[in-house]
């Protein structure tokens, strides 16, 4: 990887990320949250921030402090700010969601827990965003794939700022009418911003680089990716404008994100007409995990609009509107990022372990840290129990959801037992493991020697 280094602490991101969504699928199978409960009830908003925040945000800024340097192919810029930032959304998301305990009187603490939690995590995130902002400061002009994490990151400061708005609200420490009108009707901006600009325009963008270092694609400059972003862009900079719409309660906001929605399919219809192409003009023929594994996300991803149009035109979105984010966060996103992360740990451990053998003795190939045909099932496990959830979510059966979410833990758990083994090398002979020391599962190294 030319230029570029390895993040000492993606790994303990990645950590922490599988442990909050191994929490947020426990408590569903415990029947916690909707559909158990309202969507807007505080258990439900508990069950989503651990996902978003504690999976998915985590898992992200994780991968981009690897793959930033990788895009711009430069090192990490204050590569010290990784464990600080690490610790503040870990605390923050701590006391966020002792706020929304709170609300749910499950835990008493002051309501002013909330905000503040909110306060720390926007320390946290902007610490992250200072590291990537700088690295590709330096590396202007940016690459393609590097614009697109701009507009992610742009997104989460929105998503973000939005969220500690309704947070100084619900904790009464920001009254008014404007900031109540918002509160009511400001949370699907809030979801926008967060859902499809931090999460799916960042991935989408590490993606296009993904396809072309773990596949062999072409990675060129493409005209339609170019108006991928373009109509990404369009569609958070509509939802970012429709702000003051919410706050005044007008017709506008309807509007408003009718043309997001529109904008946002635009980019769908494109990105995913790019992935068809990618997967064609593929050097490596043979497919491998990640990549067939990242199907069952693509899927998801072309099912999700489909069911919101179809939500829209029957009038049922309020009733519908969670199996669709259900299906949005655990079959895209998820499904995504377990897949992705099949190959990442594979690639960084060898990185950490053989690249500096190289040359001096013979080495394994990343694939030999991994063993797909025992890790495979349990993505057809996992996507299969992601889509009947969703399915049971849409027609309203409760426990069976809570079933599917179980077989959707146990795959999970499979799965996270394969990373186990992929990072302590334990798909390769004792001989090659004994001759290596392993690394440590997920602090760096200098720290992992430290301990006694
Ligand atoms: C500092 C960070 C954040 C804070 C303080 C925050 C705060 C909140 C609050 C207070 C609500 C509830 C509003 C209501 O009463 O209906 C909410 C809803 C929501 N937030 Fe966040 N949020 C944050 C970050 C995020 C992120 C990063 C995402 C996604 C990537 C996200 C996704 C959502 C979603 C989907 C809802 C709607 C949930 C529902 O209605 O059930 N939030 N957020």
């Amino acid at each position: 990887m030319p230029g570029a280094s390895l993040s000492r602490w993606t790994m303990t991101y990645f950590a922490a990320a599988l442990l909050c969504l191994i929490g947020a699928e426990v408590l569903m199978v415990a029947g916690f949250g909707y559909p158990a409960t309202a969507i807007e009830a505080p258990e439900t908003l508990l069950l989503v921030h651990l996902t978003t925040i504690g999976w998915l945000s985590l898992l992200m800024c994780g991968a981009l402090l690897q793959f930033v340097p990788v895009l711009v192919a430069r090192p990490l810029q204050w590569p010290l700010l990784s464990p600080i930032a690490l610790l503040l959304i870990l605390v923050g998301l701590g006391a966020l969601l002792c706020g929304f305990a709170n609300m749910a009187e499950i835990i008493t603490v002051p309501t002013e827990v909330l905000p503040l939690g909110g306060v720390v995590l926007a320390v946290g995130f902007g610490t992250v965003i200072v590291s990537l902002g700088r690295t590709m400061w330096m590396a202007r002009p940016l690459t393609l794939p590097a614009k697109f994490v701009v507009a992610g990151l742009a997104s989460l400061i929105g998503t973000v700022t939005l969220g500690e708005t309704f947070a100084l609200t619900l904790a009464g420490l920001l009254g008014g009418e404007e900031a109540l009108s918002l509160l009511t009707h400001g949370v699907p901006l809030h979801a926008l911003l967060g859902l499809g600009g931090w999460m799916t325009l960042t991935a989408m963008g590490a993606s296009y680089r993904l396809f072309a270092m773990f596949m062999l694609a072409p990675d060129i400059d493409r005209f339609s990716t170019r108006l991928v972003l373009f109509a990404g862009v369009f569609m958070l900079v509509v939802v970012a404008a429709a702000t003051p719409f919410a706050m005044a309660a007008t017709m506008g906001l309807s509007v408003m994100l009718l043309i997001a929605l529109l904008a946002g399919l635009c980019a769908l219809a494109l990105y995913g007409r790019d992935v068809v192409t990618l997967y064609r003009q593929r050097k490596r023929r043979k497919i491998e995990l990640n990549a067939y594994a990242a199907l069952g996300a693509f899927g998801a991803l072309v099912i999700a609009p489909i069911l919101l149009v179809g939500l829209l035109l029957s009038g049922q979105l309020s009733t519908g509107v969670g199996a669709l984010t259900y299906l949005f966060v655990f079959g895209w996103l998820s499904g995504l990022a377990l897949s992705k992360l099949h190959k990442i740990i594979a690639f960084m451990t060898w990185l950490e372990s053989f690249a500096p053998l190289l040359g001096k003795r013979p080495t394994p190939r990343v694939q030999d840290l991994v063993d797909e045909p025992h890790a495979a099932p349990w993505f057809g496990a996992y996507y299969a129990a992601v889509g009947f959830g969703a399915l049971t979510m849409l027609v309203d059966l409760p426990i069976a959801f809570r079933l599917f979410v179980g077989v959707q833990l146990f795959a999970t758990l499979a799965i996270t037992v394969h990373f186990y083994r992929t990072r302590l090398l334990l798909n390769l002979s004792a001989e090659s493991r004994a001759s290596i020391g392993t690394q440590h599962l997920f602090f760096p190294q200098s720290i992992a020697r430290i301990r006694p």
